[in-house]
């Protein structure tokens, strides 16, 4: 089987096709990547080390040739966005580029070239906003509260038309906050483990009681490899491995991992409309026979290996003249 992976230089589409390959050595994995900054050169470096992976450096929002490119692909997986929602607040347009218009042409190229039996759509929870008590179910309102959630949205509403108007397999899955191996360190669960190992302050939006739910990668790439299999087309899943916690909680875990002490812990400005709460209902995909295989505290353990061993990594970003800039900006008081 061919398939098509866009944004394979990033977190989730580095872990997925990481998997993928390793898996299925029988499987031909294209990754279609633009090398933004979210999209680390040694990352891709480690995959090239797959026989079954080959790798095309193109911008999905600008290129003509992206039918050629996915001409004999069965399944397309589409992870390639701009997905950080601090960045969002300081300027939006790449979002609506690469979110809206990248997601577009990949549609688009699906509906001409007709032998794609299987696209992937990968969202977000945060397509609905933020959510006191229970959980969002998979046809619940869309309420985005930050110009990244609108792009998704706005992607996601593009494909559902697709799915009426022209038929396309298109499988949409909205996955929780996921963390692991190889997430860029402007994220919160990274940036932390980075810093505490540097010994550097850790920064806490406000007063640090917003939840998440989180989700090791694995799990998300899994619950992928099952929707290939097994997901209808024209539906929505949601994925989960519900585990709230709050982010101060999951801060102090990191420290006491590491052997860090709590004072690293400095509070900031809150992120503007910053959700407080995001929570998905996920019996669909249960159904289907998905179970997570990582509690939180196993895949943290894990993630905070990762980081310790793989220092050459995450400090190629953290080095880099465009994440100092970032951060300086950012963080003044830090
Ligand atoms: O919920 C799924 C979403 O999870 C994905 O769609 C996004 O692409 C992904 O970035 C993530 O969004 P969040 O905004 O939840 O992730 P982030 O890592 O930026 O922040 C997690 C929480 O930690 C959030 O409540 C904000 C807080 N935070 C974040 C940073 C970067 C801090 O307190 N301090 C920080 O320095």
């Amino acid at each position: 089987m061919k398939i098509a992976v866009t944004g394979g230089c990033g977190f989730i589409g580095s872990n997925f096709i990481n998997y993928i390959c390793r898996k299925h050595p029988e499987y031909n994995v294209i990754n279609l990547d633009k090398m933004t900054y979210a999209a680390n050169p040694l990352t891709l470096q480690m995959l090239r080390k797959y026989k079954n992976h080959s790798f095309v450096k193109i911008d999905i929002a600008e290129a003509m040739e992206i039918e050629q490119i996915l001409e004999n692909c069965e399944v397309i997986v589409h992870f390639a966005a701009e997905t950080h929602v601090d960045r969002s607040l300081q300027n939006a347009e790449n979002f609506l580029t690469t979110d809206i218009i990248g997601t577009y042409r990949i549609i688009e190229a699906i509906r001409k070239i007709k032998v794609v039996k299987k696209y992937i759509h990968i969202s977000t929870d945060e397509v609905y906003g933020s959510i006191e008590k229970g959980s969002f179910a998979e046809d619940a309102r869309l309420n985005p509260t930050n110009p990244y959630a609108a792009s998704k949205a706005s992607a996601d509403l593009l494909v559902l038309s697709y799915i009426r108007c022209y038929k396309i397999p298109a499988v949409i899955v909205r996955f929780v906050n996921n963390f692991g191996p190889f997430q860029h360190p402007e994220k919160f669960i990274p940036l932390a483990i980075t810093n505490a190992i540097e010994n550097k302050k850790i920064p806490l939006y406000g007063n640090g009681f917003q939840m998440r739910d989180w989700l090791f990668v694995e799990d998300t790439c899994r619950a992928i490899e099952l929707l290939i299999d097994r997901g209808e087309t024209g539906e929505i899943y949601h994925v989960s491995a519900h585990q709230e916690k709050r982010n101060i909680d999951v801060l102090k875990k990191i420290l006491a991992l590491l052997g860090k002490d709590e004072k690293l812990i400095v509070s900031v400005p809150d992120r503007i409309a910053h959700d407080v709460r995001y929570s998905l209902s996920c019996e669909k995909i249960e159904k289907l026979g998905f179970q997570p295989a990582r509690n939180f505290d196993d895949g943290l353990v894990r993630t905070v290996k990762w980081y310790k061993e793989n220092q050459y990594w995450w400090t190629f970003i953290k080095n880099s003249d465009e994440f100092q800039k970032y951060y300086k900006n950012k963080y003044p008081s830090l």
